[in-house]
């Protein structure tokens, strides 16, 4: 068995009005919830046996979105934390789960461009204690902090420092042995209450443990917010294997780079600038769709302009110009009269809004 532990407690209060009614793991990215991104990750690593971090909240949802995991060939365990006291909290709440074994740690709302097969494989015949990916960020005062000597060892990590002592993140991806317990068991809670992973690994580095850090050269996203969300969604639309929409599903229109459209949709007099996604079940009328546009199943476009945005499942959109947005399942905007404004919406689910 290969084990990991993906997180997707805690409270999502940044991606509210999202979290109020879902959580941020399942929130799509490229139609794609991002959770299935990050099971997709770990199949690909060889990781047969994941354990799942749910919230007493939310849990249901997450396991509404897993099922049993069958489709990745991993099998799921679901575990729930009783509140969202840290992430070393939660490796503690996967105590039993995880016994003795060595797991690989994915933060259920993070997303990377990294095969992690080879470091996985390296880390389980070597005699590391731990190792966390990590990625040269402008801006790591909002993140775990790591300094890394020469050898590739980590020397230092701190979390969310006022004055970073280097620029490398912590990412969010970690491969632990079962030193990490102990460390754990004499971790205190931080200043913000939370029982810190990273405070946990300085713990092993001070009792001689060996931390091994590596630079990820690809992109990595932590998607904490609606801002956070869109840019993963434009880099993984950009990252992915696009297919020519088939048949005659396209009347009057112009397709221009990657597309993907899904079955049963159809795009009619309009112009979809890739790298555009639409689900299926999609109908697109005299509209300028991209770039950068996720369109969940079964939604309706008429008279729409809409770049670098997310539409959920269900939407009818019609006469608006949007732009930056993040529209929630079964939503709908109507305008009334025919005007050029563009409008940034972040809209939870079943919102409905009517412009002047
Ligand atoms: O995104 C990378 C950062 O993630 C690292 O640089 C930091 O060192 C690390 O502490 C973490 O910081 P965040 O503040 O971004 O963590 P967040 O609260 O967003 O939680 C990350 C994931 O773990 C998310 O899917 C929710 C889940 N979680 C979080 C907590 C606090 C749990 O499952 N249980 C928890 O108790």
């Amino acid at each position: 068995m290969s084990k990991a532990l993906v997180l997707c407690g805690g409270a999502g209060t940044r991606l509210r009005p999202f979290t109020f009614a879902s959580a941020k793991q399942v929130l799509p990215v490229a139609n794609k919830p991002i959770v299935h991104h990050i099971m997709e990750k770990l199949a690909l690593a060889g990781i047969n046996d994941a354990g799942v971090i749910i919230s007493p909240e939310k849990g249901s949802i997450v396991k509404h979105c897993l099922g049993g995991g069958d489709r990745w060939g991993i099998s799921v365990t679901f575990i729930e934390q009783n509140r969202p006291a840290g992430l070393a909290h939660a490796v503690a709440a996967a105590r039993e789960f995880l016994g003795e074994c060595p797991f690989l740690m994915y933060l259920g709302d993070n997303l990377a461009e990294v095969n992690l097969r080879d470091y996985w494989q390296d880390f389980l015949c070597g005699s590391d204690d731990a190792a966390a990916f990590l990625k040269e960020v402008d801006d790591p005062r909002q993140f775990g902090v790591a300094v890394i000597a020469d050898s590739g060892r980590l020397i230092k990590v701190v979390e969310k420092p006022a004055a970073p002592p280097g620029n490398l993140a912590l990412t969010g991806i970690y491969f632990f042995r079962k030193t990490i317990h102990g460390a754990i068991s004499r971790t205190k809670p931080s200043q913000r209450g939370e029982l810190e992973i990273t405070d946990a690994i300085q713990s092993l580095i001070d009792t001689g443990g060996s931390v091994k850090g590596h630079v990820m050269g690809g992109w990595w996203h932590d998607t904490g917010s609606v801002e956070d969300i869109l840019q993963a969604n434009s880099v993984v639309l950009k990252s992915m294997e696009h297919r020519p929409p088939q048949g005659e599903a396209c009347p009057f229109s112009t397709l221009e780079g990657p597309v993907i459209i899904g079955e049963g949709s159809r795009v009619m007099q309009s112009l979809i600038k890739g790298p555009v996604i639409i689900g299926d079940r999609v109908t697109v009328k005299n509209s300028f769709i991209g770039p950068d546009v996720s369109v969940g199943d079964s939604c309706l476009l008429d008279g729409t302009k809409i770049e670098n945005t997310i539409i959920m499942h269900g939407c009818n959109l019609a006469g608006v110009t949007l732009k930056d947005s993040m529209i929630g399942s079964c939503c709908s905007t109507h305008k009334r009269n025919a005007g050029n404004g563009c409008h940034r919406l972040v809209l939870g689910d079943h919102s409905h809004i009517a412009m002047d």
